[in-house]
């Protein structure tokens, strides 16, 4: 009995430097929409580049930590101020590219691909949305072991908290739109979305076919002393 209670128990904390290799290695084991992302990305480094490094290394302060038994489980990586982190995208790409990328066999298929896409698409959508009603973003990430014990909802809590305090009028994120699970939960947690879904360059679906970004956005400011996503219009462009 007392090993299971010890086996359920959940917290959240603040990152240290020593979870940075936990972090990576969540992003790139539920990088498919939760689901490990080898299949389509098979190289674990650049992948937890490209999500996590500016997170880990330029802005620890806003990550969170969950566990669950003691075991790091998931993260929720943060920015107060989207217009610092923007652009880290395409320069992990563009580093990526340099180093090879367009040539080494675990990635080179998607490098490829997404260069299709963007001749295809005309351009690709932003890494952030670079708007001041939502000035901060988030990932989130639960390995399967950590999700459907409320860890998710407690790191949002927090994040919302710490924005708070920072008096940070509103937070944002991607998140794919075929990923319903993970949308049904930001809903839940006060998210509205924010305009169409937009092409992915690069991804695919198990079945090939094209997928799409979808951002969502809440309101940290209170309307009537109630304070949810769905207050602001989101879609208005005001
Ligand atoms: C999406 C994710 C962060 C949710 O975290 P979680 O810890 O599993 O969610 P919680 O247990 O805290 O649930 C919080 C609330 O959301 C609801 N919820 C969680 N998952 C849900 C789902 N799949 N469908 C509908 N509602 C859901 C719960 O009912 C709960 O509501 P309540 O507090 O009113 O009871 C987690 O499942 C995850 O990391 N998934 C894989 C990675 C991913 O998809 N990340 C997001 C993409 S950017």
């Amino acid at each position: 009995m007392e090993q299971s209670a010890t086996a359920n128990q959940i917290s959240i904390r603040p990152y240290r430097d020593g979870d940075r290799a936990a972090v990576r290695a969540i992003a790139f084991a539920t990088g498919f929409m939760g689901d490990r992302v080898d299949w389509l990305w098979g190289d674990a480094e650049s992948f937890a580049d490209l999500f996590t490094r500016y997170y880990t290394d330029r802005e620890p302060g806003s990550l969170l930590i969950a566990e669950r038994a003691e075991s790091v489980v998931g993260y929720l990586s943060g920015s107060v101020d989207s217009t610092r982190s923007a652009g880290t995208a395409g320069r992990e790409i563009n580093r990526m590219v340099l180093r090879g990328a367009l040539v080494r066999p675990s990635i080179a298929a998607f490098f490829w691909r997404s260069i299709a896409d963007l001749v295809r698409d005309r351009g690709a959508p932003e890494d952030v949305l670079q708007d001041a009603r939502w000035p901060a973003h988030l990932h989130i990430n639960l390995l399967p072991e950590g999700r459907g014990l409320g860890l998710g909802r407690q790191l949002m809590e927090e994040w919302f908290r710490r924005l708070r305090q920072l008096d940070s009028s509103g937070v944002h994120l991607g998140t794919f739109a075929e990923n319903t699970r993970a949308l049904r939960f930001f809903e839940s947690c006060g998210f509205a979305r924010h305009g169409a879904p937009i092409l992915a360059p690069g991804f695919r679906t198990r079945e090939g076919g094209r997928m799409h970004l979808q951002w969502m956005v809440r309101s940290l400011r209170q309307t009537n002393g109630v304070e949810t996503g769905a207050a602001l219009p989101a879609t208005t462009g005001d």
